[in-house]
C-alpha cells in the first residue's frame, strides 16, 4: 500500500510537470485529487486494513495528497503568470505613439464681438436681457408704432411662421429686429411696481430674420445688439455720450463721431451715428465709399408711444434705445468681405479668427 502511493505521487507529479493549460490542469486535478481518484480510493480502502497498518498508511496517504494539492496550487498560479505575461504582450500599448491631437475650437467672430460689446456695455452698467426670435406682429411692429401697412414695414420682410390658425393682423413671425425685446423689457420691469417703474438700462442681443436675397452684402439671419436706458430725466446728451464712448471702446479713443438725422417709427429724435473712417481716417477710401464715415447705428429717443406700450409714463419718463450690428463691425474690423461666410459653416474662414 505505501508504495502504492509512492507511485500516485511520483505518477501526478510528473504528469503535472507536463502541463501548460487551464483545461489539462484541472483534468490532472479530477484524475488525481477527485473523488474516484487512486489516492480517494486508498482513504476509502483505509477502514479494511489491519489496524497496526493504518496509521502508518494514513499518515502517508495525508502527505501525498497534500504534497499533490501544493504542488497543484504552484502549477495553477505559474500558468496564471503565464497567461498575463502573454497577454501583456500581445496586447502591448506602445505609449511611445504620438496621441491623436485634440482640435482647439475658438470662439466664432460674430461671438467674440458680441462679447466685447456685452463687455464694454456692462463697464458701463446696462445688464443683457434676452428677448425671444418668434414673435408676433403686435411686438415687431405694432407696439413700435409701426401700424398695419406702414411703409416702413416694406424695409423688413420677414418670415411668417404658420400657426394653423389665422390670426388676422397679428401673425406669429420670426422678429426682423431686436427691437420688440424693449417692450417685453419695460413690460417686464413696468410690472416690478406698476405705480413707479424702475429705471431701465440693458442690452437686447440675438438672431434677426429678414426675407432678402441673400447676396454678399445681405443675409437672412444676423445678430443685432439694442440698447435701452429709460429713467427720468434722460436725454440726448446721454445718448451722444454713451454711444461715443461706446465707439471709442471699440474703434480708439481718438475716433470721430457724427450724428445724422434719421427715421425710425419707434424714436423721436431719431438718427444714425456714423464713426469716422478707420481705414483711411477719414480721407475717403472705398471701404467709406469716399465719404470719410462708416454708418455703425441707428438710435433716437425712445417714442412716447413706445414707453406708454412698455408700461412707462411719458409724463414722467424719458429714454434712449439703439440698434446695431455687430457683424458689420467684425466686417470693418476684419475687412471681411462676404457676410454669407458668417453662416456657412466653413472651416477656412473660421480659423482665421
Ligand atoms: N430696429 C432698427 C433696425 O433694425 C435699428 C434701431 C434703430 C434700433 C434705432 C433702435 C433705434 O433701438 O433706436 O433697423
Amino acid at each position: 500500500m505505501l508504495s502504492t502511493l509512492d507511485q500516485i505521487e511520483k505518477k501526478a507529479l510528473t504528469e503535472l510537470e507536463n502541463i501548460t493549460d487551464e483545461s489539462a490542469l484541472q483534468s490532472w486535478r479530477v484524475s488525481f485529487l477527485g473523488r474516484n481518484s487512486p489516492l480517494m480510493k486508498v482513504f476509502d480502502q483505509l477502514g479494511t486494513l489491519p489496524r497496526e497498518e493504518r496509521p502508518a498508511i494514513g499518515r502517508r496517504a495525508n502527505e501525498v495528497k497534500q504534497a499533490l494539492e501544493a504542488a497543484f496550487n504552484a502549477r495553477s498560479e505559474s500558468l496564471r503568470q503565464a497567461a498575463l505575461q502573454r497577454s501583456l504582450e500581445s496586447e502591448r500599448l506602445d505609449v511611445t505613439l504620438p496621441g491623436r491631437p485634440v482640435r482647439r475650437g475658438r470662439l466664432h467672430p460674430a461671438t467674440q464681438t458680441l462679447r466685447e460689446v456685452y463687455r464694454i456695455f456692462g463697464e458701463m452698467g446696462f445688464q443683457i436681457y434676452r428677448s425671444r426670435e418668434v414673435e408676433t406682429d403686435e411686438f415687431n411692429f405694432q407696439l413700435l408704432n409701426f401700424p398695419p401697412n406702414h411703409p416702413a414695414r416694406d424695409m423688413q420682410d420677414t418670415f411668417f411662421v404658420d400657426a394653423g390658425v389665422d390670426r388676422g393682423d397679428n401673425p406669429i413671425l420670426l422678429r426682423t429686429h431686436t427691437s420688440p425685446g424693449q417692450i417685453r423689457a419695460m413690460r417686464e420691469f413696468a410690472a416690478m411696481d406698476p405705480q413707479n417703474p424702475p429705471p431701465i438700462r440693458i442690452i437686447l442681443p440675438g438672431m434677426c430674420f429678414r426675407y432678402e436675397q441673400v447676396t454678399a452684402r445681405s443675409e437672412v439671419q444676423f445678430n443685432q445688439v439694442e440698447g435701452l436706458a429709460v429713467g427720468e430725466n434722460i436725454t440726448f446728451g446721454d445718448l451722444k455720450g454713451t454711444l461715443s464712448d461706446f465707439a471709442r471702446r471699440v474703434y480708439g479713443q481718438h475716433v470721430r463721431t457724427r450724428f445724422r438725422a434719421s427715421h425710425f417709427p419707434f424714436t423721436e429724435p431719431s438718427a444714425e451715428m456714423d464713426i469716422e473712417c478707420f481705414v483711411c481716417g477719414g480721407a475717403g477710401c472705398p471701404i467709406c465709399k469716399r465719404t470719410g464715415w462708416l454708418e455703425i447705428l441707428g438710435c433716437g429717443m425712445v417714442h412716447p408711444v413706445v414707453l406708454r406700450n412698455g408700461g412707462y409714463d411719458p409724463r414722467r419718463y424719458t429714454g434712449f434705445a439703439f440698434g446695431m450690428g455687430p457683424e458689420r463691425i467684425t466686417i470693418l474690423r476684419h475687412k471681411i468681405e462676404d457676410i454669407r461666410n458668417f453662416w456657412a459653416n466653413d472651416f477656412r474662414f473660421l480659423q482665421q479668427f
